[in-house]
């Protein structure tokens, strides 16, 4: 049985913590809120716990594990060869949205590296999280806490759903900040490279340390446009319904997805539309979501709605294109991971 609690974020309940702690150092699972998205921890030291999170995911145990830390203490304790840039980069966004890759030292087991010499760090600033980790004494090693291949949960809603009865513990603190999960970067080279973009932006990265490069395999397959992309190892971010990127002038988009309800209306099928709130006006005869007013909005509101979407049992969801700039680069690399890169020009 799943033992479920509610934790305010403003005021925090010590006591309840302490015994989701207890579970962790146990080698038991635990859900817990963070400000990207919820995770699903256990101890990162421990192999056999590391184990048992591939397992409540369903998640392939070659894709390694972010540990989790509370304070620069735990850094020393796991990573070696910390350089000057990375403690640049560590003194202006941790705690925060950004996951640094180090070598890791013998005491992290390759369980949760996924084999890997290296181990990718972050120190969260969600209080309920840093608490944790805290109380824990240990490291918490944590993907996001969805079955593998869905979009990530950001809302306590989407914990309940999908989780219950698969992990030890669920903690349950509303919703998260970001809503995209945080920037990993490997800082070992003379160039830092973003390997997925997120919460801080390389934008923001560029500003502190000069150049910064970008992992070529992020760059969308540009020839063959297939349904599940070569190259992409696995399936990532995906609803149900089938997902489509549209880009175009706002005139020709609402034009072009408006045809496309009427047709997929005649052969049976649900459409939705996930646009900006100004843009809810110009569609019609479909489930719209609105993904809200700022580009912060949409990366909030992003998972949320592709995962509303599946409630609503929609058969094909279209999603407005977003600009790469800032949080807009993150968005669509959800975005067109979820839609296997299939993109209509409108
Ligand atoms: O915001 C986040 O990062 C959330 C919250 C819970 O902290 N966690 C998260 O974990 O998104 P996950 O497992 O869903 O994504 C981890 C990403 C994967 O793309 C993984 O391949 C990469 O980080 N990664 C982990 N360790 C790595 C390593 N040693 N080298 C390269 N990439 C690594
Ligand atoms: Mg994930």
């Amino acid at each position: 049985n799943t033992i479920i609690k509610e934790i305010d974020s403003t005021n925090i309940d010590v006591e309840a913590i302490e015994l989701y702690a207890g579970m962790i150092k146990d080698g038991k699972t635990v859900i817990f809120p963070t400000e990207t998205v919820y995770g699903l921890g256990a101890n990162a030291l421990d192999e056999s716990a590391a184990m048992n999170i591939y397992s409540a995911k369903g998640r392939p145990s070659d894709n390694p594990l972010i540990v989790h830390i509370c304070d620069m203490n735990g850094l020393e304790e796991i990573a070696s060869g910390i350089s000057d840039k990375a403690r640049l980069i560590i003194d202006n966004f941790w705690p925060g949205p950004i996951t640094l890759i180090f070598s890791k030292k013998s005491c992290v087991p390759y369980a949760t590296t996924g084999g890997l010499e290296t181990v990718a760090v972050r120190m969260p600033s969600h209080p309920v999280a840093r608490e944790l980790i805290r109380l824990s004494g240990v490291p918490i090693a944590a993907p996001s806490a969805n079955i593998s291949g869905k979009p990530s949960p950001t809302r306590q809603e989407h914990i309940i759903c999908d989780m219950d009865g698969r992990v030890d513990g669920i903690i349950l603190g509303g919703a998260c900040d970001v809503g995209l999960e945080s920037t990993v970067i490997d800082i070992r080279g003379e160039v830092p490279v973003v390997l997925r973009p997120g919460g801080i932006t390389t934008e923001q990265l560029e500003d502190l340390v000069g150049r910064v490069d970008i992992d070529p395999a992020l760059e969308m397959p540009d020839e063959n446009i297939t349904p599940m992309s070569p190259g992409m190892k696995y399936k990532h971010y995906s609803p149900d319904a089938q997902v489509y990127v549209v880009s175009g002038e706002k005139d020709a988009l609402a034009e072009k997805i408006n045809g496309l309800c009427i047709k997929n209306r005649d052969e049976g099928l649900k459409t939705g539309v996930i646009c900006m709130k100004e843009d809810i006006p110009a569609y019609r005869g479909c489930e719209i979501l609105s993904l809200g007013i700022s580009m912060e909005d949409a990366a909030n509101n992003l998972f949320d709605a592709l995962i509303e979407m599946d409630k609503r049992k929609v058969d094909i969801v279209y999603a407005q294109s977003f600009e790469e700039t800032g949080i807009g680069k993150a968005i669509m690399n959800r975005l067109l991971k979820s839609a296997g890169y299939r993109i209509i020009n409108a």
